[in-house]
């Protein structure tokens, strides 16, 4: 009992959590997670739908998306526009192919003839032709009605006004994919957090002159309603909507098994940042019409189809650059520029390197072309350089022996206690003559854990101390926000909040005062133990003292280390 309502709760959560991802997304054109985890959430639902028999009218397994944007005429479609269950790995194919044999009633062994085709990442539309006359063309919208956005659609040069062949059927709606080239969101990224989300933003934009200045593209790959049916294979269909003027992918390819589906699939993964557009999976429809009508559709998914999808976490890329950041406790990362490449739908064109040590045994190098991990949250790493397609003038990376921001000298620290030199190098130079440095101390200083400074985000820490409103942390107190209200992008009532919000945080805790200060080697927890140990902000400045400073040691988990390192915070105080 205990167990199921457990499950109930966790149910219940994430079809919450679904409803919100799928409005932000539906609604608008915004994805707070990636595909992957999106694709993974609807999983986890559904089975726990099938193993407790839940049932919530909001469920994926009943709904499809989200309902269309308010600004545009709704239409319905003529035959519901579908969407695919997913399969991760060999074993999902071959519960997918099982079922179908139960089905068809077929004998074990019995090997399919697919259509593979790669699952482009953009917005589906259907595009409705009579007489050969595109006369309306809709977005998938929530499945069953789409919104009006024939005006857009028809900026797009690959979408043909008329068809003239006089095979083409009276009456039939063509659906496909719009979506934007890569080189072409390059332009266009500081506005959009991924192709995808350019394409839905463009193609919803109630002016479609603003629509044609985004260079959108379109692939057809399926058909809703036909007023008539002489094909008998999705492949020979797709022969045909080339022949009637439609682009259709060039990676298209009829197999047979599963096993040549999963080389496919492998081979595609591989040279997937080569394409100029992002693909996140591989289709694979049952190739013959007559199958697919008899195998008919699950609640809103074909049974004759699934979208095979790629790694979530892993891509193929290359190092443009390689650049030094320095942190604010002086250590130097470097990190890879890499070319852009979409993982798991989010688009990854950083990647950390962690040390000088890191760069040295991998012999990582600006030019190589390197297999790239993004798992979670955290910031993408390199796994392994292919030195297959290393290029014969490529050069050992030098990694810098002085500041790259303050020029000062760089060490690795000795470590007493694991008696080796630490991995990380570190500008030496202390205080606030660094400039990188004295960034990110104030940038530390106003963040979430320490005086947690709503509206003072990373940026603005940047700007103001680059047009010189703030050179150090305290300068935050001492704000000209007659200035500040005269910046661009600033308003009155911005400004309110923000000299509210720095008023508010004079009264924070002694722990995350202490915390705040970026003090090196005392993080969160060893602010607590200091703080509880001090219990007044009188009693920390009173540290300035030699003999009071002493009387840490007697706190658990505090030693020489963070001695020495409170006593250095108050060595430089005298010069500020
Ligand atoms: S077939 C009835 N083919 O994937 C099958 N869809 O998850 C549904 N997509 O809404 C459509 N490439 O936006 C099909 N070659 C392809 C596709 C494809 C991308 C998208 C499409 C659809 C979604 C389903």
């Amino acid at each position: 009992m205990a167990k199921s309502l457990k499950a109930k709760q966790e149910y219940k959560n994430k079809i919450r959590l679904y409803k919100k991802y799928s409005q932000k997304y539906f609604e608008d054109s915004v994805s707070i997670i990636s595909d992957y985890e999106f694709d993974l959430l609807k999983k986890e639902i559904i089975s726990l739908e099938k193993k407790f028999n839940f049932d919530d009218p909001e469920s994926p397994s009943r709904t499809l998306g989200f309902k269309p944007s308010k600004n545009f005429e709704k239409f319905p479609h003529r035959v519901k526009m579908l969407s695919l269950a997913n399969a991760f790995d060999e074993r999902d194919l071959i519960n997918f192919e099982k079922k179908i044999i139960n089905f068809l009633n077929l004998t074990k062994n019995f090997e399919f003839e697919y259509c593979a085709e790669p699952k482009i990442d953009g917005i589906s539309a259907s595009l409705t032709y009579k007489y050969g006359k595109l006369i309306r063309g809709l977005s998938r919208g929530n499945g069953e009605e789409g919104e009006d956005i024939t005006i857009n659609l028809k900026t797009i040069a690959d979408i043909p006004h008329y068809i003239e062949q006089k095979d083409f059927p009276d009456d039939i709606d063509i659906r496909g994919e719009v979506f934007i080239q890569n080189n072409d969101f390059e332009k266009i990224k500081d506005s959009f957090a991924n192709p995808r989300n350019a394409a839905s933003g463009s193609l919803r934009q109630k002016d479609p002159k603003k629509t044609s200045k985004i260079p959108l593209k379109f692939v057809a790959y399926t058909f809703g309603f036909s007023s008539d049916q002489t094909i008998d294979k999705q492949t020979d269909f797709l022969i045909k909507l080339k022949k009637w003027g439609f682009k259709t992918s060039e990676l298209n390819k009829k197999i047979t098994g599963i096993k040549n589906l999963l080389s496919n699939h492998q081979k595609i993964e591989k040279k997937r940042f080569e394409l100029n557009y992002d693909i996140d999976g591989i289709v694979y429809k049952i190739n013959d019409f007559d199958l697919q009508k008899r195998l008919g559709f699950v609640t809103n998914a074909p049974r004759w189809a699934i979208a095979h999808k790629f790694s979530a976490s892993k891509s193929v890329t290359e190092i443009l650059n390689i650049d030094i950041q320095v942190g604010r406790t002086g250590a130097l990362t470097p990190v890879a520029k890499v070319k852009s490449v979409n993982i798991g739908g989010v688009l990854v064109s950083n990647a950390t390197l962690h040390n000088e040590e890191e760069i040295l045994r991998k012999d990582i190098r600006i030019g190589d072309t390197v297999n790239i991990e993004r798992a979670g949250d955290v910031i993408p790493h390199v796994i392994s350089v292919d030195l297959s397609k290393r290029k014969k003038d490529s050069k050992k990376f030098i990694f810098p022996s002085n500041c790259p921001s303050c020029g000062s000298k760089t060490i690795k620290e000795f470590n007493s206690l694991t008696k080796k030199h630490d991995a990380v190098r570190r500008c030496t130079s202390e205080g606030f003559k660094c400039e990188k440095i004295s960034i990110e101390k104030i940038k530390h200083f106003v963040s979430k854990d320490a005086l947690n400074i709503d509206g003072f985000g990373k940026k603005i820490v940047q700007n103001f101390w680059e047009i010189g409103l703030i050179k150090l942390p305290h300068d935050i107190f001492n704000l000209n926000f007659e200035r500040i209200s005269k910046l661009d992008g600033w308003g009155r009532l911005s400004v309110d909040n923000l000299k509210k919000s720095i008023q508010k945080s004079k009264n924070i805790s002694l722990d995350k005062f202490i915390f705040s200060l970026g003090i090196r080697h005392i993080g969160q927890e060893n602010a607590k133990l200091l703080s509880e140990f001090l219990k007044k902000k009188e009693n920390f400045f009173r540290l300035k003292n030699q003999n009071y400073i002493h009387e840490l040691i007697n706190i658990d988990g505090i030693g020489d280390t963070q001695i020495n390192s409170l006593k250095m915070l108050f060595l430089i105080c005298q010069n500020y």
